[in-house]
C-alpha cells in the first residue's frame, strides 16, 4: 500500500501525540491532569440542547441539508454579526455554514492555494493553518510573533520572493495560543498590506464570545475595506460549549465564501441541519452564557497566572481565550519543559513549538479544566520543579 506523500510530510498531529502518551500513562493506573487540550469541561447550555432535541423530530431535517447552510441558519449568522458586532453580511452571498472552523480551515486551501503558492501563517498559531497548506501542496512562511511585539505577527518581514507567490494570510486574535490580542491599527494595516499584495486574509476568530476584565473581542470585518481582502470564521464552539456539535459559518467577501462553497459542495454535504437549528438558538437565543463562561475563565486564569508566579514562572495575564501561555523556566526547550512536567508531575501541557516556530520557550496551559484540577496539575508542577 502507497500513500500520497502529502501524509508523510504531515507532522504528527500534536493532539493525537498527547492522547497517546496520556493514555500509555493511564494504562499503568496514574492519574494524569491534561491541560493540553482546549476543550470546555461545561455542557452545552440546556436551551440549545432542547432546541435540538425539537429538530431533531423533524424530517424535514433527516434529509442531505444545504451545501452551503440553510438559508434560516445564515440569515441568523447573519442577525448574530449585526447585534453582536454591528456588521453587515449578506446570508446569500456572504456567509457559508461548516462543518467546525477547522474544516473551513483545511478547504480554504484548495479555493485558493495551488501547489507551490505561499501561505503567510503566524509563527503561532493553529496547526491547520499549516497542516492545510501541506495538504493543498502549498508552502507555509511563518510570520514570526515575539513577545516584545505583542505576538502580533509581523506579515511585514515577509520576503518578497514569498511575496510574489503567496495568495493567502491567517490572522487570529484573540490569539491561540499566545491569548494576544490586536489593535485596530494592527487590523488596518494587515487590510493595506492584503491589498498591496493581492493576499486574502482569513482571520480566524474562534474565541470572539471569551473576553476578561470587561473586554470583548471585536470583529476583522469591522474594520473599513475589510471585506474587501477577508472572510472571518465564527464557531459554536467554545462560545457555547459546543465543540463536539460541529458547526461554524464563514462570513466576508462573496468570492472568497463562493469559492469555499464550491469546495466544500464537491467534498462534505453540509452541517446536519437539525444542528444548524440548535446554533440558531444558540446565537440568538440568550447570551448571558457567554459572559458566564468568560466569568469561569477569568477565574481560572487568575488562579493559573497567580500560582505560576509564586513558582518564578513568567505568564501574561491574558484578556481572551481559554489558555495561558507561559514562559519556560531557565534552561529548558519547551518541548524539554513538556516533558518533564508530563513525566514527573504527570501533568499534560503544550509545548509552544507544537504551534510553530515562534512558540519555543513556551508552554500553553489550556483553562477548559476543573477548578480543583486546575490547582491540583499547579501544585503538581511546583513540586516537580
Ligand atoms: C484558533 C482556533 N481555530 C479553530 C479551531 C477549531 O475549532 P472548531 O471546533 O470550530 O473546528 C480551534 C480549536 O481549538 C482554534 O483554537
Amino acid at each position: 500500500m502507497r500513500t500520497a506523500d502529502r501524509i508523510a510530510n504531515l507532522p504528527p498531529y500534536l493532539f493525537a501525540e498527547i492522547d497517546r502518551k496520556k493514555e500509555a500513562k493511564q494504562a499503568q493506573g496514574i492519574d494524569v491532569i491534561s491541560l493540553g487540550i482546549g476543550d470546555p469541561d461545561q455542557p452545552t447550555p440546556d436551551n440549545i440542547v432542547d432546541a435540538m432535541a425539537q429538530a431533531i423530530r423533524n424530517p424535514a431535517n433527516h434529509r442531505y441539508p444545504s451545501y452551503y447552510g440553510a438559508k434560516r441558519y445564515r440569515e441568523a449568522c447573519s442577525e448574530w454579526m449585526r447585534r453582536r458586532f454591528e456588521v453587515d453580511v449578506d446570508p446569500d452571498d456572504e456567509v457559508v455554514a461548516l462543518i467546525g472552523s477547522k474544516e473551513g480551515i483545511a478547504h480554504i486551501f484548495l479555493a485558493f492555494v495551488d501547489p507551490g503558492d505561499y501561505t503567510l501563517v503566524p509563527g503561532c498559531g493553529y496547526p491547520v493553518y499549516h497542516t492545510g497548506g501541506i495538504l493543498s501542496g502549498g508552502l507555509s512562511h511563518f510570520m514570526p510573533m515575539t513577545e516584545e511585539n505583542d505576538f502580533l505577527a509581523d506579515f511585514e518581514s515577509t520576503p518578497s520572493d514569498v511575496l510574489a507567490k503567496a495568495k493567502m494570510m491567517f490572522l487570529s486574535y484573540p490569539n491561540n495560543p499566545t491569548s494576544a490580542i490586536a489593535n485596530e491599527e494592527y487590523f488596518d494595516k494587515a487590510i493595506a498590506f492584503a491589498k498591496e499584495h493581492d493576499l486574502l486574509i482569513v482571520h480566524d476568530n474562534a474565541y470572539s464570545e471569551i473576553g476578561f476584565d470587561g473586554y470583548r473581542p471585536s470583529s476583522f470585518l469591522e474594520r473599513p475595506g475589510a471585506k474587501d481582502v477577508a472572510i472571518e470564521l465564527f464557531s459554536c464552539s467554545k462560545a457555547y460549549n459546543m465543540t463536539g456539535w460541529r458547526v461554524a459559518f464563514a462570513a466576508g467577501n462573496s468570492t472568497a465564501i463562493k469559492a469555499l462553497g464550491t469546495v466544500k459542495s464537491n467534498i462534505d454535504s453540509g452541517v446536519f441541519t437539525a444542528i444548524q437549528d440548535a446554533a440558531i438558538e444558540a446565537m440568538l437565543g440568550p447570551q448571558d452564557i457567554t459572559f458566564q463562561l468568560s466569568e469561569i475563565y477569568q477565574r481560572r486564569r487568575d488562579t493559573v497566572v497567580e500560582a505560576l508566579a509564586n513558582i518564578g514562572m513568567h505568564a501574561r495575564t491574558p484578556k481572551g481565550t481559554i489558555y495561558v501561555w507561559a514562559r519556560v523556566p531557565e534552561g529548558y526547550t519547551s518541548a524539554q519543559f513538556a516533558s518533564k512536567v508530563l513525566d514527573e508531575a504527570n501533568v499534560i501541557v503544550a509545548a509552544g513549538t507544537a504551534y510553530g516556530p515562534s512558540g519555543e520557550g513556551y508552554i500553553r496551559i489550556s483553562l477548559a479544566t476543573p477548578d480543583d484540577r486546575l490547582t491540583e496539575a499547579i501544585e503538581r508542577i511546583e513540586n516537580s520543579l
